[in-house]
């Protein structure tokens, strides 16, 4: 009994920690840009519910679409719009995943105007070093953590598999050319990014030759490369209304409309295939900034996943439960219930987890060094045989996730489950008399 005390006691401790580890609660929503009004009206005019929000005069409508919650805006045209408004996004609606609609010229000359690209990878075609007239493309360093950026960035995998699925069975609308009625084609491409309008055949023939381009836009690598320091998944859908040729204005203007009614058609079917129903609401719990409130120097190194962990374990309280397997009830679940008052990131993968245990009887706020390690964007606090004073030798693993706890524990004779969710504390809910009052 005594020993389950002291696993209770441990776990209470270890738990608190994980509590501490999410950052993204607010997440699951799927966050639709395009450039222009015709990209996304159509879009928003399916809109269920739709509320409107205004922030830095960019406005960002969110509600439900097919059944899904999603925020939608118009980011502008040319890369610093769309960087600018991407941003935005990220930092005040926290989505899940970003999709890019619109229109492109076509660089392929396989391809014709009304099919549709989707971008397996996406590149600043005029970003990078000029000697003479060619540009050698280059990544250049994420001011976030240091590292050089790929010249290509790549589609999300489990987008790339949605989209797979949504292929089936979806209905454009035919383009009226002058060979007839023709239904567009949907392929898989390159999509090359650039703040200028091609309607040039040699710069077409280098784009196509250079970088392997299919389709030429001038948003889609920014956006992606805003996610891709972010850790976000990001998507660039682009249906051609025209073939960046000398031709190309005359081709845009006429065909642009249609061209961006089906990428967004192909976006709304993609959209029915996820499954996850979230509320979307700007978040204010997350930007200090805006807020007025300074950040920490230390806070500033953080990558934007780790400050959101720090953010998320600010005064929060974790609630759940634990088994004890190996002993004569083992199938009880126990209930738990933590405050983390705060956590702050030591050296390498290090965390110092300030929790408040209450069990029983028990109050006390304890300082706990916790290795943390990142399975992508989810932290998972790590403990391997730590010898706790007076407690035993401990070993856990606990993920942490939108505002959920899970793991396993043991000790040198037992081990078991844990589990739970994590909440903000309020006034209210952190004083522990105020419900009895
Ligand atoms: N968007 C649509 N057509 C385009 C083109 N030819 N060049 C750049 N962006 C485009």
């Amino acid at each position: 009994m005594r020993t389950t005390l002291h696993i209770a006691f441990i776990w209470n401790v270890v738990l608190l920690l994980l509590i501490s580890g999410v950052g993204a609660a607010h997440a699951s929503s799927i966050a639709i840009l395009g450039a222009f009004d015709e990209e996304v009206t159509i879009l928003e005019a399916q809109l269920v519910a739709p509320s409107a929000h205004t922030i830095e005069g960019i406005q960002f409508l969110t509600g439900t679409l097919n059944g899904q919650n999603v925020v939608i805006a118009r980011t502008g045209v040319g890369k610093v719009n769309a960087a600018m408004t991407a941003t935005l996004l990220i930092e005040h609606f926290r989505p899940n995943r970003v999709i890019f609609t619109g229109v492109a010229g076509g660089l392929n000359p396989g391809l014709q105007i009304g099919d549709i690209v989707i971008a397996e990878k996406t590149a600043q075609h005029d970003l990078g070093r000029m000697e003479s007239t060619e540009i050698e493309n280059t990544g250049v360093r994420n001011p976030i953590n240091g590292q050089r950026n790929p010249v290509f960035f790549p589609a999300d995998p489990d987008l790339m598999q949605i989209v797979d699925t949504a292929l089936e069975g979806i209905e454009l609308t035919p383009f009226q050319t002058a060979q007839g009625q023709r239904h567009p084609r949907i392929t898989k491409g390159t999509v090359v990014t650039g703040d200028v309008f091609v309607a040039s055949d040699a710069k077409k023939t280098a784009l196509h030759k250079n970088l392997d381009g299919d389709a030429v836009e001038m948003e889609g690598a920014a956006v992606a490369q805003i996610c891709w320091q972010h850790n976000i998944p990001c998507l660039v859908i682009r249906s051609l209304s025209d073939n960046a040729n000398a031709y190309a204005s005359e081709d845009f203007q006429k065909y642009y409309e249609i061209a961006a009614r089906n990428s967004a058609a192909l976006v709304t079917h993609i959209v029915s295939q996820f499954h996850s129903a979230q509320s979307v609401q700007p978040d204010t719990t997350i930007n200090q900034e805006q807020q007025n409130l300074p950040l920490s120097p230390q806070q500033k190194g953080l990558t934007p996943d780790e400050q959101r962990f720090q953010e998320m374990l600010s005064d929060v309280t974790l609630v759940g439960h634990f088994t004890v397997i190996g002993i004569e009830d083992s199938g009880t679940l126990r209930e738990e219930k933590y405050t983390i008052k705060k956590v702050t990131k030591m050296s390498n993968n290090y965390w110092l987890f300030f929790a408040r245990v209450q069990y029983g009887r028990r109050d006390v706020t304890v300082p706990l060094q916790l290795e943390v390690k990142w399975a992508g964007d989810t932290p998972i606090i790590t403990l391997t045989d730590l010898e706790l004073p007076n407690l035993g030798t401990y070993t856990a693993r606990v993920l942490i996730y939108r505002g959920q706890y899970a793991g396993t524990w043991s000790n040198n004779r037992v081990g078991g489950h844990l589990f739970g969710t994590i909440t903000k504390n309020t006034d209210e809910s952190e004083n522990p008399n105020s419900q009895q009052e």
